[in-house]
C-alpha cells in the first residue's frame, strides 16, 4: 500500500495551467526526486500537498484514505512536513521558537518552558551538526542557516513524508553532506522524501525514483537505476541536452578597474587585497562561512572603520554604502535576492529595469524613462533568460521561484555596471537558463565589465572564472591563475591554512 498518493490534481492561475491531471504515489522509505524547469509546476504541487493552497480538482490520499488539506496544520497532522522553497520563517522569533511553530510549545506549570524548548531545538540542530544558538533571532542568521533551521524543524515533526523544495539552494557542500546523511538515515527508518533540486548530481546520488514535470504535466516517473543523467536532462528540457557551456575562447583583459586593500572578513588580523581588471572574471571560492559574502560587504563599505581602501579606475574612492558603490558603477546581485532585491508586488518590467532607468530615457535630458524602452528591455531579458510568465506586466510575486531569480538577475545584467559582483547567480535556476546566464556573464565580461563571482557550485566557478581566490575562515588561503580542477579547488576550500599557491 502506498504511503502517499495524489490523483488527477489540477490547478490553474490566471493565464497559467500550473498543474494538469498530476498523479503519483510515494512508498514508505522511498526518496523521490521532483524535477522540472523553472515554472514547470513543482512548487504548485508541493503547496497543494502541504495544504497551503487548494487544487481546482483531484484528490490526495495517505495510506489510500482520501484527505482534504485546507490548511497547513491538517497536512502536518497527517504526517507531511514541508520545507518550502520560499522560507516562511519568522525573523523576529528565535531559532527555537521558529522550530516549535505548529508543533506546540513545551510548558511547565502552564507557562512556556524555555529550557525544554531550547533543548529540543538544540538536539534537532545537532543532528545536522549545526552550531546555532537556539536563542538567536532567525532574522540575524544567514540564508543557509535559516534554511537548515527549517530543515531541522521538519526533522522534529516525526513526519512520514518530508518534502524538501530546493533545500540545498544556498547550502554549502559540507551542509549538503550533513543533510544527505540525515535523509539516508531517516529513509532507513521508513521515512519518505519528495526532493526538489535543479542539481542532477544530488538527484542521482540520493533518489530511488524521479518524477519529471513539464508545463504543468507529469511527463515521467522513472527508477533512477534505469536512467542516466543525459536522459534525465532530455526529459526535463523536452529535448536532447545541448552542450551545457561553450568553453570560453582566449580572452584578453584591459586595465585594472577595481583594487581593494585591507579586506579582513572576520577581523583575523591577516588582511588581504583583491583586484579585478576590465573583462576579467574573478572567482571567490570557499565553503559556507569562509567569508565570501562578508568580503563583498566590506568592498561595499559595510565597515568604514576597518580602513579598507578602494581604488576604482586608478582613483581613490571612499565607499561607505552599497548605494554609493552603485553610483560609482559597482553593481551587486545579492545572494538573498528575494529579501534584498525583489519588489514582489511590482510588475516584472519594473523589477528588471529598476537599476537602469537612466539608460532607458528616450532623450538624455529627459528626467524620466521611456515606457517603450523599458518594455523592450524587459521583453529582451524575458526572451533571453527564458523567463516563464504570462506577460511582462505580471507581478513578480506570481512567478515561480526560479523565474523570480532570473528577473532580479536580469536587472543587474542590463544595468551597465563597470564592476559587477554576483553572489550565487544561478541558485534555483534550471539547466537551460543556467547556460543562458553563463553566456550573459561571459558577454558582459567581453564588453569590458569586471566581474567578481561567488558560487558554491565549483564546476560553475571553474567554467567561468579566469582567476580564483580561495577563502577559508576569513583568510585568503590561495590565489590561483588559470586552469584548476574541481578536486584541487575543493581541497583548497577544505584545508584551511594551506600554503599560498602562486
Ligand atoms: N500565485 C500565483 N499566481 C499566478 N501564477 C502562479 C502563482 N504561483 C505559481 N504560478 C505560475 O504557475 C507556474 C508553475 O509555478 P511553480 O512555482 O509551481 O514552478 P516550479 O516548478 O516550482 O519552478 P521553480 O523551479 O522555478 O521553482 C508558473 O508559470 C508560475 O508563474
Ligand atoms: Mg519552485
Amino acid at each position: 500500500m502506498a504511503l502517499f498518493s495524489i490523483q488527477d490534481i489540477c490547478k490553474s492561475y490566471p493565464g497559467v495551467q500550473a498543474a494538469q491531471n498530476v498523479s503519483f504515489e510515494i512508498d514508505e522509505g522511498e526518496i523521490v526526486g521532483f524535477l522540472g524547469k523553472n515554472g514547470a509546476g513543482k512548487s504548485t504541487i508541493i503547496r497543494i500537498l502541504a495544504g497551503v493552497e487548494q487544487p481546482d480538482s483531484g484528490t490526495i490520499s495517505m495510506y489510500e484514505a482520501p484527505c482534504t488539506f485546507t490548511m497547513a496544520k491538517q497536512a502536518a497532522d497527517a504526517g507531511i512536513a514541508v520545507v518550502h522553497q520560499e522560507l516562511n520563517d519568522v525573523p523576529l522569533l528565535t531559532v527555537a521558537e521558529n522550530m516549535a511553530m505548529g508543533l506546540g510549545y513545551p510548558k511547565k506549570a502552564g507557562i512556556l518552558d524555555r529550557r525544554a524548548l531550547n533543548a529540543r531545538a538544540r538536539a534537532a540542530l545537532a543532528e545536522l551538526h549545526m552550531d546555532v544558538d537556539p536563542n538567536a533571532l532567525v532574522g540575524e542568521l544567514s540564508v543557509a542557516e535559516r534554511r537548515m533551521v527549517m530543515i531541522a524543524r521538519a526533522l522534529l515533526t516525526d513526519a512520514k513524508l518530508i518534502v524538501l523544495d530546493e533545500p540545498t539552494a544556498s547550502l554549502t557542500e559540507r551542509e549538503i553532506e550533513e543533510l544527505f546523511a540525515v535523509i539516508k538515515r531517516l529513509k532507513s527508518q521508513d521515512v519518505s522524501f519528495l526532493y526538489v533540486s535543479h542539481r542532477l548530481k544530488e538527484i542521482t546520488e540520493l533518489c530511488d525514483r524521479s518524477l519529471v514535470m513539464r508545463d504543468g504535466h507529469l511527463v515521467a516517473d522513472v527508477q533512477m537505476k534505469e536512467i542516466d543523467e543525459d536522459a534525465l536532462v532530455a526529459l526535463i528540457a523536452g529535448k536532447r541536452k545541448e552542450s551545457l557551456t561553450s568553453k570560453r575562447a582566449e580572452r584578453t583583459f584591459g586595465d585594472e578597474v577595481l583594487r581593494v586593500e585591507g579586506l579582513d572578513p572576520f577581523y583575523r588580523g591577516s588582511p588581504f587585497d583583491l583586484h579585478v581588471a576590465a573583462g576579467e572574471i574573478l572567482g571567490l571560492a570557499g565553503l559556507g562561512g569562509a567569508g565570501r559574502t562578508e568580503t563583498i560587504r566590506q568592498i561595499l563599505g559595510a565597515n568604514p572603520n576597518l580602513g579598507v581602501t578602494c581604488t576604482l579606475n586608478g582613483r581613490n574612492v571612499q565607499i561607505t554604502s552599497p548605494k554609493q558603490a552603485w553610483d560609482c558603477g559597482i553593481g551587486l546581485v545579492p545572494e538573498d535576492r528575494r529579501n534584498e532585491g525583489a519588489l514582489l508586488n511590482f510588475p516584472i518590467t519594473h523589477n528588471i529595469t529598476l537599476s537602469s532607468l537612466k539608460l532607458r530615457r528616450s532623450r538624455n535630458w529627459l528626467p524620466f524613462p521611456s515606457t517603450g524602452k523599458e518594455a523592450r528591455e524587459a521583453e529582451h531579458q524575458i526572451t533571453t533568460l527564458n523567463l516563464k510568465t504570462p506577460s511582462a506586466e505580471e507581478s513578480l510575486a506570481n512567478l515561480s521561484g526560479g523565474n523570480q531569480q532570473k528577473a532580479i538577475l536580469a536587472r543587474s545584467l542590463s544595468a551597465g555596471c563597470k564592476v559587477l559582483i554576483l553572489d550565487e547567480p544561478t541558485h534555483g535556476v534550471d539547466v537551460d537558463a543556467k547556460t543562458e546566464i553563463y553566456s550573459q556573464i561571459m558577454r558582459l565580461a567581453a564588453s569590458g565589465c569586471a566581474i567578481i563571482l561567488i558560487s558554491s557550485e565549483l564546476p560553475e566557478l571553474i567554467e567561468l572564472a579566469d582567476r580564483f581566490m580561495v577563502l577559508s575562515e576569513g583568510k585568503l588561503v590561495a590565489s590561483l591563475n588559470g586552469e584548476v580542477s574541481e578536486n584541487e579547488l575543493l581541497k583548497l576550500c577544505l584545508t584551511a591554512n594551506s600554503e599560498m599557491v602562486a
